[in-house]
């Protein structure tokens, strides 16, 4: 008999809660999201209001809550510099007083408890590929260190209740993920791409669009979630999780006018300060951990779906323009 886990998974309503929501459901877990709605929305999980496995919570990470859970996903936070620039004072309060709030919670009811790191804390990365016992090159005064090092404090708070309260937990540092129900105007690259082509505006590239990323596609992130969770208690993480495939900006943007079918010009604008200019995950780690995880979307039909979304939601918001 397959056991019913109750499955709490904070900023449920976001772009990855709401996949992670949606597979957890589908496992046939009662799952409780619980968002504050900053940069999620309802519209993300209204096909699962109907679900009597769900339930949808209003709540905010930086105050305390008492739910009677099995396993904790926190993913509460604004993941965009546009979001999480706009309050620097809420967003390190959200990864710090919600990681606290959280890692309390699971200590009370016993619960696992599943962090969704970044690779952002490896800041301007000196190494390249990124593995995990790489500390970092993060700036702690700039304009993206309420976000960076608010998630660097989550992962010490998340490895002192491990040591100190033998709490479960799960750290996984997540790469540059897209897919359906990223937000079209956060200024992420994939989303503002799609979106510029789609409506048949200029592509703006920061810098000369040769730094790289690496891009995973939503499902394969969420696949690795699972399997993190599912794992041992002696694999803690930090683990990386994201797509090694490596593409320049540049490139990306060449295969959204491809697949968009777009006219778009590419214009270049100045790099914002402290953006990084290589990011790729080395995931040996989560091969070895996870049982062969990779992820398995390849970049072109990752975003032929993505595309398909921001087609359908941009006319369904008047703004869409194809020529
Ligand atoms: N998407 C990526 O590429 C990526 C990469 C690295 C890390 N992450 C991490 O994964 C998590 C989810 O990211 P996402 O891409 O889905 O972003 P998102 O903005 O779509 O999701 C974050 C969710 O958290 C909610 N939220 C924000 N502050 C909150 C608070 N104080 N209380 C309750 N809810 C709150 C938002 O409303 C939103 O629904 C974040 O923690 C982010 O840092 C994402």
């Amino acid at each position: 008999m397959m056991l019913r886990k109750r499955v709490l998974v904070t900023g449920g309503a976001g772009f990855l809660g709401s996949h992670l929501c949606e597979r957890l459901l589908a496992q046939g877990n009662d799952v409780i999201c619980l968002d504050n709605f900053f940069t999620g929305t309802k519209d993300n999980v209204l096909h699962l209001l109907e679900n009597r496995h769900f339930e949808l919570m209003r709540h905010d990470v930086t105050f305390p809550l008492y739910v009677e859970v099995d396993e904790i996903y926190n993913l509460a936070c604004p993941a965009s510099p546009i979001h999480y620039q706009h309050d620097p004072v809420q967003t390190t309060k959200t990864s710090v007083h919600g990681a606290i709030n959280m890692l309390g919670l699971a200590k009370r009811v016993k619960a696992k408890v599943f962090q969704a790191s970044t690779s952002e804390v490896y800041g301007d990365p000196h190494v390249h590929p990124q593995t995990e016992d790489y500390r970092g090159n993060v700036n702690p005064i700039g304009p993206r260190a309420c976000y960076d090092e608010g998630k660097r404090c989550a992962e010490t708070l998340f490895f002192d209740y491990y040591r100190q309260h033998s709490l479960r937990i799960r750290v996984a540092r997540i790469f540059n993920t897209y897919g359906p129900r990223m937000l079209p105007n956060d200024g992420r690259v994939v989303s503002n791409f799609i979106v510029q082509a789609l409506k048949g505006e200029s592509i703006t590239i920061f810098g000369d669009g040769a730094q790289t990323r690496s891009f995973c596609y939503v499902d394969d992130l969420v696949e690795g979630f699972l399997r993190l969770m599912a794992t041992g208690d002696d694999v803690t993480g930090p683990i990386n999780l994201g797509n090694p495939g490596e593409f320049t900006i540049k490139q990306l943007a060449e295969l959204v006018i491809a697949e968009t079918g777009a006219k778009s010009k590419l214009i270049y604008k100045p790099l914002p300060q402290d953006d990084p200019l290589q990011r790729q995950p080395n995931i040996t780690l989560a091969r070895e951990k996870l049982g062969g995880w990779e992820p398995k979307v390849p970049l072109k039909e990752g975003l032929k779906r993505t595309i398909a979304y921001f087609d359908e939601l941009l006319k369904k918001i008047g703004n869409g323009r194809r020529d």
